[in-house]
């Protein structure tokens, strides 16, 4: 979950980390440092708090040097302080390591560097890593890292430098994602392409148990036994201005508004005309095996669960194969009843979320076949599954996922009406109407984007609240819980997430003139329900905002305030509602003036369990 950039070079690597970070800094952010070698003297500057504050440490006391480290974190082990900051050093000051991930028996070879004599500055768990290539050093630094790996359990991406090998970066992972940028004359590390993207866009994708030894000139990739790996360049996919806010305020509200075309890329090349098939390359999975498929279990954490959401209640409807969801991390402490021909389908932004990976090797060890739908491209969990459908987003910066959601909401349905026609499990005719449905959303998400000062307008009316309840059903259960999760997320108010089926069953007795309700009621299964619930709630004087087609003023006469959305079939709605309720999370949030992209606590990606 932190960040880790490096650099060796010509330049100021400082400066250059230091500008890495600042791209990885939705990563964590609860403390930041930079170590770098200038004369043979390894020299470092750390402190708690965002990157500013580092800027500041480096403007009044700058950093020289063209070898350095650098680390953005997000605390597991030991609170945000300057001594659990990275980098961390040897007892002699002269190795500095930066670390993402966690290891896991640090306790034990804390103990065991203690007794033999190394002192410990920090509480974390990193700190054993320098104390390690410290006791292996005998010259070699890529050997001492190498070593030191080997006494390690849990997850990692390191990178390393030695005041003793000026010329040398060292870098390796297990589990945690890195990368190695190519430059010419200068080289990087990251752990995350975007830190880097704009210096270069050709990167080597390191694996697990991998080692780079990097120079100026020239990038060695080995296994832990210094055997040489040859590894295919990767050329990152977008531009390097894709990483910026583009005159926007926050990411977030940038990657709200890149929805329109998101949509329309992701639909590009696989669904062209209603009386064309759909075409899913990477899905790695034969007509005969759809049509063999006994069940689907959609797996995935926060944001992508509630994709996962969508995806069993379409796969079930219009493929017709038994479907479920569970969260990741439930999953793993399940022991599901596995039958012949299930689908695994893990649904996750970054590929690299821990809990999401561990789901996927549980449920691969049991049998199942892996499909997955990712945005980031070569993650882990791409790596280890049979079959992968990207969702086109880009690179998205904000913590709140917006454009990753409604894009896998989109490739979900697309999968499930693929399955459809592989089976013939829906009538042509439904399965035209549905495509032509999934053809319209980019111009219906443009109309909704366009109407972004009427939810702001609302957003007016609510700001100040302390609490919320967010109601939907069927699908749009789904929807009312993404809702919900943006809110809190962002704005830090209290949002609750739930079947307005359960509403009687205890969140009624929430509801008084303090607390809002958002109810989505858009035409389909569940319409007339939903208006019994609104009644309900005005009857007890809570006040409603309604999401309902446009012009549905039996819903408007009902509620305070209005969200609307253009009508299309039920199971495609949860994309347009999705966009009013991410602009309402984003309005309410900017007006409470928080720290949207940077929200307290969260990181964009838990590479922790
Ligand atoms: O990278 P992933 O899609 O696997 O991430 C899953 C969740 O951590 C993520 O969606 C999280 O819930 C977001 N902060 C929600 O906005």
């Amino acid at each position: 979950m932190c960040g880790i950039v490096g650099y060796i070079g010509k330049r100021q690597a400082s400066e250059i980390c230091l500008e890495g970070l600042r791209r990885l800094e939705y990563r964590g952010y609860d403390s930041a440092g930079i170590a770098a070698i200038r004369d043979g003297q390894l020299e470092v500057r750390k402190v708690v708090g965002k990157l500013v504050n580092l800027t500041a440490a480096l403007e009044e006391a700058p950093l020289l040097g063209n070898v350095a480290i650098g680390h953005t974190r997000w605390a597991t082990h030991g609170k945000p302080s300057v001594a659990n900051s990275h980098p961390h050093l040897s007892c002699d000051g002269r190795i500095a390591v930066v670390h993402n991930g966690i290891i896991e028996n640090y306790s034990q070879l804390r103990e065991q560097l203690q007794a033999e004599g190394h002192r410990f500055q920090s509480e974390t768990d990193t700190e054993v890593m320098p104390h390690l290539v410290e006791k292996y050093y005998e010259g070699d630094l890529r050997q001492a890292v190498a070593q030191a790996i080997e006494d390690l359990e849990g997850a990692f991406a390191f990178g390393v430098i030695c005041a003793d090998s000026p010329e040398q970066l060292v870098a390796a992972r297990r589990f945690s994602p890195l990368v190695v940028g190519i430059g010419e004359g200068e080289n990087y590390i990251a752990s995350d392409m975007g830190a880097i993207r704009p210096k270069t866009d050709k990167v080597y994708v390191i694996g697990d148990d991998e080692l780079a030894l990097i120079t100026t000139d020239d990038i060695e990739l080995t296994d832990l036994a210094l055997n040489p790996i040859e590894r295919e360049i990767f050329t990152i996919p977008w531009p390097p201005e894709a990483a910026e806010k583009g005159g926007h305020k926050h990411f977030m509200h940038k990657e709200i508004h890149e929805q329109a075309e998101a949509i329309h890329n992701c639909l590009a090349g696989r669904l062209s005309s209603p009386d064309k098939p759909i075409v899913l390359e990477g899905l790695g999975l034969s007509d005969q095996e759809i049509r063999d498929l006994r069940k689907v279990v959609f797996t995935a954490c926060g944001t992508a669960y509630h994709a996962g959401m969508v995806g069993r209640s379409v796969t079930e409807a219009w493929a017709r194969v038994p479907s479920e969801v569970d969260l990741a991390a439930e999953l793993q402490v399940r022991d599901p009843v596995m039958l012949d021909n299930t689908l695994a389908v893990v649904v996750s932004q970054s590929g690299e979320t821990a809990d999401s990976l561990l789901a996927l090797r549980d449920m691969k060890s049991k049998g199942a076949k892996i499909v997955s739908l990712l945005n980031v491209v070569d993650s882990s969990i791409a790596r280890e599954s049979d079959g992968v459908i990207y969702i086109q987003a880009g690179p998205e910066i904000g913590v709140a996922s917006t454009k990753a959601y409604t894009l896998q909401v989109l490739t979900t349905q697309l999968m499930a009406l693929y399955f459809a026609e592989v089976r013939q499990s829906a009538a042509p005719d439904q399965i035209r109407t549905l495509k032509e449905a999934l053809l319209a959303l980019p111009d219906q998400v443009a109309e909704l984007l366009a109407r972004e000062d009427d939810v702001k307008q609302v957003a007016t009316h609510y700001y100040h609240s302390p609490n919320s309840l967010f109601l939907g059903r069927g699908v749009n259960l789904a929807s009312a819980l993404e809702g919900a999760l943006k809110l809190k997320e962002i704005s830090y108010i209290h949002a609750e997430g739930y079947s307005a089926g359960e509403m009687k069953h205890g969140p009624i007795a929430l509801v008084e003139p303090d607390l809002f309700t958002v109810a989505i009621v858009v035409k389909g299964l569940v319409y007339e329900k939903m208006i019994g619930n609104i009644q309900e709630i005005k009857a007890r004087q809570g006040p409603v905002i309604g999401v309902a087609n446009d012009g549905d003023n039996v819903i408007a006469d009902q509620c305070d305030d209005m969200l609307w959305v253009p009508p299309c079939p039920e199971l495609v709605s949860p994309i347009t509602i999705a966009i009013p309720l991410q602009l309402l999370a984003y309005h309410i949030a900017d007006m409470r003036g928080e720290d949207i992209d940077q929200p307290r606590n969260l990181a964009k990606t838990v590479t922790v369990e």
